[in-house]
This record gives structure tokens, C-alpha cells and sequence, in this order.
């Protein structure tokens, strides 16, 4: 079944794990993270950035809905990094269990104005807010953010940031990456994350990690250690999914099927290793 947002990570702290949250893009996303939460007996959360949103708009959501009602484990939907007001503000209408009011593109004043906005009215809605601070690199869905426009999140911003906003969750920048890792592998700051965790834990908000995808088995395994309880996952699963239509298969109904299987394959794999597996 749907439930809150804030449930699935607040389960997740006490259980020491983290929750995958998959960029879907079409049914068969949907349908691949729905099933493989259900073999694995995990939760999890389907989340549509802008891009997808633009193109599914609102039957892509109640795709997501219905499947998550429908589940056999906790499943939420979720709005991944509204960078823009008006799409907030669609997104808050479209019944999403938790949005992200991404300002993280904006001066910081303005970000806590941006994201404290929101918040205010998700709050009244009971829909969870994350936001992000610092700067993520790399490409998602069209956007690209030179690596010399990223930016590490400052530990002092972070707890004048949480203190102002009152969000429940927050997006993280310790030289994490969207897309691919440069050839060199992650170079993730855990010091700094140790830090970030100390403020998070202290105001009971999640930590949450995008650019999952390209992350070493050890890597994401120190990151949950030190308390991420959320991990976006899109590069990976996508990949997959491109790499399936490959084949040379005329069946149209076979190409979705095997499109959904090899997503299937990659997301089981991480809520293995994001310990979210058996415990739903
Ligand atoms: P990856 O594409 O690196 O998995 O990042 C996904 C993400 O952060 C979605 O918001
Ligand atoms: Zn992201
Ligand atoms: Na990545």
C-alpha cells in the first residue's frame, strides 16, 4: 500500500537501512520497481523528476498512485528536484506522498525562502519536503551542471538551512554525481557527511543521497553507516532499460517485457545493498 514518506524513512532509521527511490519514467518502470519491491519484500519510492512529469504528466502519476496502492509492500511517490514553483505547485495538487523543492540552484537566502515556501504549504497537506544544499554535478534528464558550478554543502548553511525551512529530509552534496563518475571513481567527502549527520540526526531529518548510480558496494555501505537512509537511483536502472531494446526483438509486447525485466534485475540488486530487502 501508499504510505507516508516519512514513515519509510523514519523505519529506515530505526533499521539502520536505506530506501531506494527510482526515477520511473513510463509503466514499465513503474511496474519493474512495484515488482521487484514485492519478490525482494522491500519498501520503496517511485519518484518522477520534472523532465518525466512534463512528458507523463498527470496519467504517469496516477500510474504511480494506483500501482502503489495496489502493492504489496509500502511504496510512496515522490517528486524529485522541483527546481521550479510552478511545478511545486502542480506537484502538491497531484497527490505525491513528499516532493523535492530542489533551490539549489538559487543564492542560499533564496533557497530558504524557496524551500521554506513549500514547505509550508506541503506541511498543511502532511506531504514530506526534501531539499538540497550545495550543488550536484553531472547530467539528468536533459540538465547539465558543469563540475565548476558544483558545490559542497557547508556545514554551517546546512543547520541555519534546517533551523529556517523545517524540512524533513535533505539532499546532500559530498561529491556525489548525477549520471557517470569520472574515470577516476567517487570521490566522496565522509567526513563531511559524518558532520552533516550529526546536525541531521540532532533534528530528526533523513539524509538523503542523490547520484546513486556508479557507487561502489563499500561506498554506499559507509554512506549508510553514516546515516543516509535515502538513495536516488536513475542512470543505472535507464541504462538497463535502454540496453534491453537492443535485442533484436519485433514483438512489441516482448521488447516491454524484457525492458521491465532488466530494470527489475538492477533494482533488486540495490535494495540488496541498500539493506532495504526483507524488510517490508
Ligand atoms: P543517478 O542518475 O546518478 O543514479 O542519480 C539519480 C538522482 O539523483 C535522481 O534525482
Ligand atoms: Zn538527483
Ligand atoms: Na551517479
Amino acid at each position: 500500500p501508499r504510505c507516508p514518506t516519512k514513515q519509510l524513512l523514519d523505519d529506515a532509521e530505526k533499521g539502520g537501512y536505506a530506501i531506494g527511490a527510482f526515477n520511473v519514467y513510463n509503466m514499465e518502470g513503474v511496474e519493474a520497481v512495484i515488482s521487484a519491491a514485492e519478490a525482494e519484500s522491500s519498501p520503496a519510492i517511485l519518484q518522477i523528476h520534472p523532465g518525466s512529469l512534463k512528458e507523463g504528466g498527470l496519467p504517469l502519476v496516477s500510474c504511480c498512485l494506483s500501482a502503489a496502492d495496489r502493492a504489496q509492500v509500502p511504496i510512496t511517490v515522490h517528486f524529485d528536484h522541483g527546481s521550479s514553483k510552478s511545478d511545486l505547485l502542480d506537484a502538491l495538487e497531484m497527490g505525491f506522498d513528499s516532493v523535492m523543492a530542489d533551490g539549489s540552484h538559487l543564492p542560499f537566502d533564496e533557497n530558504i525562502m524557496y524551500t521554506k515556501f513549500i514547505s509550508s504549504l506541503a506541511c498543511e497537506k502532511g506531504i514530506l519536503v526534501e531539499a538540497e544544499l550545495g550543488r550536484l554535478s553531472g547530467t539528468e534528464d536533459g540538465l547539465t551542471v558543469e563540475e565548476y558550478e558544483s558545490k559542497l554543502t557547508d556545514v554551517a548553511q546546512a543547520e541555519k538551512f534546517m533551523d529556517e525551512t523545517k524540512v524533513e529530509a535533505l539532499a546532500v552534496c559530498i561529491g556525489n554525481v548525477h549520471g557517470k563518475y569520472p574515470p577516476g571513481g567517487p570521490n566522496l567527502k565522509l567526513d563531511l557527511l559524518k558532520e552533516l549527520r550529526e546536525l541531521t540526526m540532532k533534528r530528526g531529518v533523513s539524509l538523503v543521497l542523490h547520484g546513486a548510480s556508479g557507487l561502489s558496494q563499500d561506498l554506499v555501505k559507509e554512506c549508510i553507516n553514516l546515516g543516509v537512509r535515502k538513495f536516488n537511483v536513475n542512470t543505472e536502472v535507464r541504462s538497463a532499460y535502454l540496453e534491453s531494446l537492443k535485442k533484436p526483438q519485433k514483438d512489441l509486447v516482448q521488447v516491454m517485457a524484457s525492458a521491465k525485466e532488466a530494470m527489475e534485475v538492477v533494482i533488486s540488486e540495490k535494495m540488496h545493498l541498500f539493506g532495504s530487502a526483507g524488510k517490508a
